[in-house]
Formats: structure tokens, sequence, C-alpha cells
């Protein structure tokens, strides 16, 4: 079996790691702990298990991209970190540039998202052999308002304009996947960058087909400090590192 490709398609990781999280109190999310290993070390790990995954790019700061940590350098040989960008978006965008040539499919996924599942990204991954993008995410649980107005510094509250059809919107994790060439067409809208808050939308601005895949409840992104026990829990609830279905 030695030197025999994995069956299935040729898969590129694309993971942003150059955010400053601010929401966190000016703390980067990629080298906090939980249970005692760095944020970014969980989120590899599912990706790192999958043998169709040629390599995995990782967008770090441009500090941190210019002395990242030991174990990042010598985790396993396909990933490779580059500096990211000023937005979300152009980090994906210099991540994918570092990919090689030959990957069919490219999965993004965020750096502060440690407790994805196999199961997750595969559903992702065949859609996207499939020839259309894949998001995954979860139908909306909460009644949805748009609102006007408001601020949040003064305390001032919005005043609703109308409530949503809840029933027609989902919410959108990571990871996203994509044909290879589909996403790098899309990472070239420069001018979308600042306002994309997501890799789908870049894809949907150029006309792609995009569908959403059943994401994980537990798939949270760690944003704010509260997030961090919840992280935890969960982790502990899947065993630890390498036990369950974050492994
Ligand atoms: N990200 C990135 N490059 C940026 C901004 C964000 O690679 N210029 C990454 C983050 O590191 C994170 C992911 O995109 O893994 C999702 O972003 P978010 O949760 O918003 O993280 P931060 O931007 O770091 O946090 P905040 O918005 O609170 O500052
Ligand atoms: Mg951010």
């Amino acid at each position: 079996m030695t030197g025999e490709a994995a069956a299935g398609p040729r898969v590129g990781v694309a993971i942003p790691a150059a955010g400053l999280g601010r929401r966190m109190g000016g703390v980067k999310k990629p080298w906090l702990e939980l249970a005692g290993q760095p944020v970014l070390r969980h989120t590899l790990r599912p990706f790192l298990a999958d043998d169709r995954v040629v390599a995995v790019v990782v967008a770090l700061s441009t500090e941190d991209a210019a002395d990242p940590p030991s174990w990042l350098t010598t985790v396993d040989r396909r990933v490779q970190a580059v500096a990211g960008g000023d937005s979300r978006a152009a980090s994906v965008a210099r991540a994918v540039g570092a990919l090689p040539a030959d990957v069919e499919v490219v999965l993004v996924h965020d750096a502060a998202r440690p407790l994805v599942d196999r199961g997750t990204i595969d559903r992702c991954v065949r859609v996207a052999v499939s020839g259309v993008g894949a998001v995954a995410g979860l139908p909306a649980v909460d009644t949805l308002k748009e609102v006007a107005g408001g601020d949040t510094a003064s305390g001032a509250s919005p005043q609703v304009v109308t409530t949503l059809d809840r029933s027609v919107v989902w919410q959108a994790q990571t990871p996203q996947a994509f044909p290879a060439d589909l996403l790098r067409r899309a990472v070239a809208r420069e001018d979308l960058f600042d306002s994309a808050t997501d890799d789908a939308s870049l894809v949907e601005a150029i006309g792609g087909t995009v569908v959403m895949v059943e994401g994980h409840s537990r798939n949270l992104k760690v944003t704010r400090p509260a997030d961090l026990p919840l992280a935890e829990f969960h982790l502990a609830q899947l065993g630890g590192p390498g036990a369950g279905g974050a492994a």
C-alpha cells in the first residue's frame, strides 16, 4: 500500500488564523490553550487525520508567520504557514494561493473552530466533489428580527423593522468546501474582502452555486471569553485530544 494515493479527491485546506481576537480582549485565539493544547492544534487534528488532505496552509499574522511555534512546523509535513492579511478574506486568499496547484477541492476552516468533526468535513467534501460550493451550517433556531438604529456603545436599543421568515434562514459555520478552480476565482475579488464574513459569499458573488450541508451545534467559533469553558466542556465530553468525533 505504501506510496499509493488515497481514494477520493486531492484536498487542500486553508486555515485563516491571522485575526487579532478583539472580542476575546485582544488575544490571538489560535494560541489560547484548551485542555492543555493550543486551539489551533485541536482545529488541525481532524484534517490531518484525513488522508485525502494533501496540504494544509495556515495563514498567521505577519509576526507569527515569521516565527511560527515549533509544534506547528513539526506537527505534520503537509502543514505550511504563510502570512495572512488585514481581512479574513485576504488571509484565506493568501492561504489558497499557497496550496499546490493540483488540489481538486479546497476546504476553508476557521482556526477558531476547534470542535469540527470528521463527519461535517466529509459532507462538505462530498458536495464540493460534485462541482458546487458547500457550507456547513444549521437551520436558524431563534426568531430573527431585522433592526435599524441602536448603538451598542451608548446602549440605545435598535428598533425592529420586520420579523424575518426563519424557515429560509440557516446559520453558516466553517468548514466550507469548494472545487479548487471556483474558489481560486472567487478569492481574486479583492473588492469584496472587507465586507465578506465567509468564503461562500465570494463564490456567490461570482455566480457560483453554493449549498448548505448539515454542520454540528458543537462546532462553535471561539469568539468571546465565555466560549472557552464551553469549548473545554465539549472537548471533555468527546474524551479529550485524539478521541471521539473531533479526533
Ligand atoms: N482571521 C484571519 N485574518 C484576519 C481576520 C481573521 O485569518 N485578518 C481569522 C481568525 O484568526 C479566525 C477566523 O478568521 O480564525 C474567524 O475570525 P474571527 O472569529 O472574527 O477572529 P478574529 O478576527 O481574530 O476575532 P475578532 O473579530 O474578535 O477580532
Ligand atoms: Mg474577526
